[in-house]
């Protein structure tokens, strides 16, 4: 997963010396190579050169053992900038007053100050990759507010705390060309993107002090409970509670501060998408985030005008008419799939369950919701609006979860060593066919959604 050696310069070595353009980044002590020869004297600047320097040998000691950052990130800083970043967002700041988190954040704070490294690649984070840094912040108080939530004690909660701020410090050891890259991933580079949580997790676990599940709670923050994460593809029964606290905090990051940026949509419209994703990360985990957004007095925002509910509602019933036929397909794969330990197989199992229980349990695209939906769009409900926003929104997840699903069935259908384990391989070519179809909006022959109650076929 990772070739990442602490004793070989890499991306961060170029990042100090960026970051000596504005703060000092000084050889805290003698830099030497592997077989003990001076490459930097104790006291020199790491400026371009010396950085170009450095990237040409194999050093005795991980480089930022041996180099300081004048006024780096101090505990007090930290808070101001977790302060300002949730003062700038009302849904945030109306979780942190609620809850009462100023004295705790700040006492964690002051507790981070006492890992030197740590504050080091935070400073670095913080002018080379802010956004990383932004999410960083948003994890560490989320983790914070989950962790209170589910009643965890001191020393894991400074853990769960740590381990949100610094959970892709490992980033800044990746070659920037990839990072930056904006066309689609080589296996290659989408291997060395994955490791920074090896990366992470190593450096973590050299910092003096630090407490091993910080370490391993960076390690598992790409993990997820049904297997399809990344780097091992554990199952909940091998990941850890901070880990997936992490984990939810680093998901809902791009939901809250990107898809929902534009129309001003607040942590509370993530609760109906992470409702569809209650088995992803732990139960308790997504229950502790639904109480603590529901409970914060937070402003629903709607984001249709009244007047355009009724074609809005028109448009939801004609998607969910799609939606059906696929979940049908989803629920015919699910029964043909074998029950066998291999790997690729599980997930496949456990992404076509998780649909299914999904709309077992929330009742989305049954017969009932859609008779509901049409009688809010005839009587002009104006009190329902707001559900039928949230309606949309879980179905656009589900709509997410559906092509996920699809394409694990690819990769199970293109590993010619699982074959001799599907007994109902023609059929399971069958239905990715017709996923594929309705994918591209086309209805399957001999399919159509009329009538179909997906409560009824889900009890069968
Ligand atoms: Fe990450």
């Amino acid at each position: 997963m990772s070739d990442y050696d602490p004793g070989t310069p890499d991306a961060y070595t170029q990042h100090l010396a960026e970051v000596n353009e504005k703060k000092e980044v000084l050889a805290s002590e003698d830099i030497v190579n592997a077989n003990g020869v001076l490459v930097v004297a104790k006291g020199t600047p790491i400026k371009r050169d010396i950085a170009d320097k450095i990237l040409n040998h194999k050093l005795l000691k991980p480089l930022e053992d041996t180099v300081k950052i004048e006024d780096a990130i101090t505990g007090d800083s930290l808070f101001n900038s977790i302060k300002i970043f949730v003062n700038s967002n009302i849904d945030l700041k109306k979780i942190h007053e609620k809850h009462e988190l100023n004295k705790p954040l700040k006492a964690l704070c002051k507790q981070y100050n006492e890992y030197s490294i740590l504050t080091q690649k935070l400073t670095v984070l913080s002018l080379r990759l802010p956004e990383e840094f932004e999410k960083g912040l948003f994890c560490s108080w989320l983790s914070v507010v989950l962790a209170k939530q589910l009643k965890l004690n001191i020393e894991q909660t400074e853990s769960t705390f740590l381990a949100g701020l610094a959970h892709d410090i490992g980033m800044l050891h990746i070659a920037p060309e990839i990072l930056d890259k904006t066309d689609e991933y080589t296996a290659e580079e989408w291997r060395a993107m994955q490791s920074h949580v090896v990366i992470g997790q190593r450096i973590l676990s050299n910092m003096s002090g630090m407490p091993q599940d910080v370490s391993v709670a960076v390690l598992e923050h790409h993990e997820r409970c049904d297997g399809t994460g990344y780097p091992s593809g554990k199952f909940a029964k091998n990941l850890t509670t901070l880990g997936q606290i992490v984990a939810l905090a680093d998901a809902l990051y791009p939901i809250r501060f990107k898809k929902f940026v534009d129309d001003g949509r607040s942590l509370l419209e993530t609760v109906p998408i992470m409702q569809l994703n209650d088995t992803v990360h732990f139960y308790d985990t997504y229950c502790a985030l639904a109480l603590v957004v529901r409970s914060s007095d937070l402003t629903p925002i709607n984001i249709v005008k009244e007047t355009e509910i009724p074609s809005f509602i028109d448009k939801q019933l004609t998607d969910a008419s799609t939606l059906i036929l696929s979940c049908k397909v989803v629920v015919d794969i699910d029964k043909c799939l074998p029950n066998d330990n291999k790997h690729q197989l599980v997930v496949a199992c456990n992404l076509t369950d998780r649909i299914c229980a999904s709309l077992r349990r929330t009742g989305l695209l049954s017969a009932e919701l859609r008779r509901w939906m049409e009688y809010v769009r005839d009587n002009k409900l104006t009190a329902c609006y707001r559900e039928m926003e949230e309606i949309s929104l879980m179905q656009q997840e589900l709509s997410w979860q559906i092509s996920r699903a699809r394409r694990q069935l690819q990769v199970v259908l293109e590993d010619k060593s699982l074959h001799k384990f599907l007994k109902k391989k023609t059929s399971l070519q069958k239905f990715y066919r017709q996923l594929c179809l309705l994918n591209e909006g086309a209805i399957p022959d001999g399919m159509n959604s009329e009538d179909i109650d997906m409560i009824e076929i889900l009890s069968h």
